[in-house]
């Protein structure tokens, strides 16, 4: 049961993320996502789902490579979108699941990389609730 459930969480996790830009823009236009920061956000799409592929196919340095580039993207100007004191924990713990993914993949612990992306894909869900959040106090 437990490992059906970590499955289907790793099967749908890239798929169901609902950007947080795309919903505040349903709710307040006007807040065009800047290209740079759109690029950044974008590829960090790009990665998470192509780590997924790769540890769902067990090639463990492609995972490894993956989450290398997550963590690149994360420590861009771009990432920096707002300056709220949860925002940056939310980076931080974001950046340390992916040094994770890195670490258990290099040790060849599939068991251990899956999990650390289990960790990446609720700091997708926590960060973007956060930009909602935010994002409703500010209107
Ligand atoms: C620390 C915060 C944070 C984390 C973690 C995070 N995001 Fe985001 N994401 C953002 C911000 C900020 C935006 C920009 C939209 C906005 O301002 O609401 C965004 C936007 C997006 C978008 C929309 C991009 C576009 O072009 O409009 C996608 C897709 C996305 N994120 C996917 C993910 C995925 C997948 C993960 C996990 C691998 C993830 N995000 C993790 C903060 C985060």
């Amino acid at each position: 049961m437990q490992r059906m459930l970590s499955g289907l969480v790793l099967g749908l996790v890239c798929l169901a993320q609902k950007p947080a830009g795309a919903l505040a823009q349903d709710a307040a236009p006007a807040q065009p996502a800047k290209p740079a920061e759109k690029g950044v956000m974008q590829q960090k799409l790009e990665s998470c789902q192509k780590l997924l592929e790769a540890l769902a196919l067990n090639d463990l340095p492609k995972a490894a490579d993956k989450a290398q580039d997550l963590i690149i993207l994360s420590q861009k100007a771009e990432w920096k979108v707002v300056a709220t004191p949860r925002y940056k924990e939310l980076s931080n713990e974001f950046r340390a699941a992916a040094e994770n993914v890195v670490e258990q993949a290099k040790n060849k612990n599939s068991d251990g990389a899956n999990l650390a992306y289990i960790d990446i894909s609720m700091l997708c869900f926590k960060c973007h609730k956060h930009m909602r959040e935010v994002r409703m106090t500010r209107k």
